[in-house]
């Protein structure tokens, strides 16, 4: 089954063609980081104007790229939730129409699931179930996944996630958006045990974890020397922030991998892609004699193949979608209403 799969939640719009779930005939993105980056951020108006520049060419250029015809594509999957709302609506407009036309089934996907489903293309082998850490731009949890479409939230961060906190700390030392990947290669020359700052302390749920009072340390700690006149160690600094975000993170994981028994442990979003957090996974996996699945770089940030990955089995598990799908900034993993 060939899905032709449409991402725009934010700032890539993305196509991609995917064969039964596991198989990527083509991933075209059309990135507006460099857009945006004048800015220090995403400017949601932009975004929606430009994936409405960008959409249909891409599509065009995945049909060509998979050397495939229109008549070729089973059916149409698209990003429905959460993200920016004019950004999803392009996404989900596109896909209708597309699906309308074609008549396909149209699938909608919820955009963390996605990033979730980006290991089944770069692990063939992995089926459920097995624990998830799910580390992005807007969201942050620990997720059982106990079938392709069926998943039990463990814990998630009770303030910002991760990735916000990445943005923030590197916007203030003055790097470019998004600053999670210029942070990560700074602390690479770093002392992570330069710096102190603090970890979220287990709460009512130990799996829960919180990131702002981490932040707000950090961001005090560079005013401070500001307004003093100290220079800090930049990369000590950055590899002493991500090093406190890795301890928030991984021993929760640590600790949902005994209690649940599960011994396969996935990582999703863009925030896996950091080199603190993944040598952490990796050694915390061996510990506990588990199998590790960490993907490439190129498929944990946001992409179209992650998708139609996870549509296939949307798609398996009758969750398809009429020409009334609707496009939502807010919804949990579980299909809520948040
Ligand atoms: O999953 P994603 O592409 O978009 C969302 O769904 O939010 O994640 C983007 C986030 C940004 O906050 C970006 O700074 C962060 O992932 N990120 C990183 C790294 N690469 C990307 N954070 C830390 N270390 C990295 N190497
Ligand atoms: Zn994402």
């Amino acid at each position: 089954m060939n899905i032709l799969a449409v991402e725009s939640s934010c700032d890539e719009t993305a196509v991609a063609i995917v064969r039964d779930g596991r198989e990527v005939l083509c991933d075209c993105i059309a990135s507006q980081v460099e857009l945006h980056r004048i800015y220090g951020g995403v400017v949601p108006e932009i975004a929606s104007r430009k994936h409405i520049e960008a959409i249909y060419a891409l599509a065009d250029q995945a049909l060509q790229q998979a050397n495939l015809s229109r008549k070729d594509i089973d059916a149409v999957a698209v990003t429905y939730a959460p993200g920016l709302i004019g950004a999803v609506l392009v996404g989900v407009n596109f896909a209708k129409a597309a699906a309308l036309a074609l008549d396909k089934p149209l699938i909608p996907v919820h955009h963390i699931r996605g990033h979730i489903g980006a290991n089944y293309i770069a692990y063939p082998d992995l089926e459920p179930p097995f624990l998830c850490l799910v580390v992005s731009g807007g969201h942050t949890l620990i997720a059982e996944v106990t079938d392709y479409t069926k998943m039990r939230i463990l814990g998630t961060t009770l303030d910002d996630a991760a990735g916000e906190c990445f943005d923030k700390v590197a916007r203030v030392l003055g790097m470019p958006y998004p600053g999670g990947a210029a942070l990560d290669k700074a602390a690479a020359q770093g002392d992570a045990a330069k710096y102190q700052l603090p970890r979220s302390k287990p709460g009512a749920n130990i799996y829960d974890m919180s990131f702002s009072g981490l932040k707000t340390a950090a961001l005090n700690l560079i005013h401070h020397a500001e307004q003093v006149g100290e220079t800090l160690d930049i990369p000590s600094l950055c590899a002493s922030f991500s090093q406190a975000v890795s301890d928030t993170l991984v021993p929760r994981v640590v600790q949902a991998m005994k209690e649940t028994g599960h011994r396969k442990l996935a990582i999703a979003g863009g925030v896996a892609a950091n080199s603190k957090i993944r040598a952490a996974i990796l050694e915390a996996a061996k510990q506990l004699d588990a199998t590790v699945y960490i993907p490439p770089l190129s498929l944990c940030g946001d992409n179209g193949a992650m998708i139609g990955a996870q549509a296939y089995y949307e798609f398996l598990a009758g969750n398809v979608a009429d020409m009334s799908l609707n496009a939502y900034a807010t919804k949990s993993i579980l299909g809520e209403q948040i």
